[in-house]
């Protein structure tokens, strides 16, 4: 008699069914590569907080840029540190910044790369936040517009392909989308860091970017972590005002936010897994409390599982270099 009771037959399946199969997968096609970009030329110096991650001058992002495209890996996501800051950030939008100096490296040195400029002011400002303040050292909205516009037009000017506003101001997409096309500059794509939580998973990037905020925190203008429909409202928003793909960040400790938001939205939503995502990784590999490349394959096909069509992330770069991805 027929065995009545129902079981997933996981056991009479060989690894070639499995792979045929599965649901998801992950390609280094799918993968982005931040990179931090400082003064100077000649260096390469390694973040500490960021283990196997570096701050890299414009030539040097430039010859890293060609490893991670030889690698398979398709785009890049830029960060700059500025020889200085001030209360406006006045380096996020001058052509000689070092972010847009790489860029113009790049482009001329390995063209087929897809280059993302992250646009912010918080790496720029002396004060550390995404805006400009006020005198009671809240972040003013409206008069923040016009700078993180300008930095991004400086941005495409320089060949970026494409720019990603992380800073969370109301309105900056639509802004940018107008600056933009005024500029002539009408391919140039915008990745909205449209749900961006408030989160304390960016800790070791600030110590990187050296951004952390001089007083007080970003929870005037990041997402709170209680919430998940305010996610769908700020991608709404954001696909109305123009922008070409959505990102959810951070990456694991969201998941359900980002199956809501890639169901929800018609625009292409990619994840972000973190700098605190990578060095919780790291430090519970190097402490041999896991498996590093075991555990690291499953938190990116997590993310592509949960509905991520791209993954920015830190190891985008090695991943493809040593095989991971298939
Ligand atoms: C800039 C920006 C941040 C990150 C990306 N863009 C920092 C922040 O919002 O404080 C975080 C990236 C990471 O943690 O890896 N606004």
């Amino acid at each position: 008699m027929a065995d009545l009771i129902q079981r997933p037959r996981r056991l009479r399946r060989g690894a070639r069914m499995r792979d045929l199969v599965a649901e998801t997968s992950l390609r280094a096609a799918e993968l982005v590569q931040p990179l931090f970009v400082v003064p100077g030329s000649g260096v390469r110096r390694p973040i500490a907080s960021l283990p196997g991650q570096y701050h890299l001058s414009a030539d040097e992002a430039a010859k890293e840029a060609a490893a991670v495209r030889a690698a398979g890996v398709p785009a890049v996501l830029l960060f700059g540190i500025p020889p200085a800051k001030d209360g406006v950030g006045s380096w996020s939008a001058r052509p000689d910044a070092p972010v847009q100096e790489a860029i113009r490296r790049i482009k001329g040195e390995t063209g087929d790369l897809l280059l993302m400029a992250d646009t912010c002011l918080c790496e720029y400002t002396d004060h550390g936040h995404c805006g400009v303040l006020r005198d009671d050292g809240s972040v003013d909205n409206d008069l923040s517009l016009p700078l993180i516009t300008a930095a991004a037009v400086s941005q495409a000017a320089a060949g970026a392909d494409v720019v990603a506003p992380s800073d969370m101001m109301d309105g900056r997409v639509a802004a940018i989308r107008a600056a933009l096309d005024d500029a002539g500059l009408v391919e140039t794509a915008i990745l909205s860091y449209a749900v961006k939580y408030r989160s304390a998973f960016y800790g070791p990037f600030r110590e990187a970017a050296g951004s952390a905020p001089r007083e007080g925190d970003r929870s005037g203008y990041q997402m709170d972590v209680r919430n998940a429909r305010e996610a769908l409202r700020e991608a709404a928003l954001d696909e109305q005002e123009g922008a070409d793909m959505l990102l959810v960040k951070p990456g694991l400790p969201y998941l359900d936010v980002l199956q809501r938001v890639a169901g929800a939205s018609h625009l292409p939503v990619g994840a972000y897994q973190v700098s605190g995502e990578y060095a919780m990784l790291e430090a519970a590999a190097a402490a041999g409390q896991l498996d590093r490349d075991a555990a690291v394959t499953e938190s990116l096909l997590a993310l592509k599982r949960a509905g991520a069509r791209f993954i920015i992330t830190y190891y985008a770069f090695e991943w493809a270099r040593r095989g991971l991805l298939r």
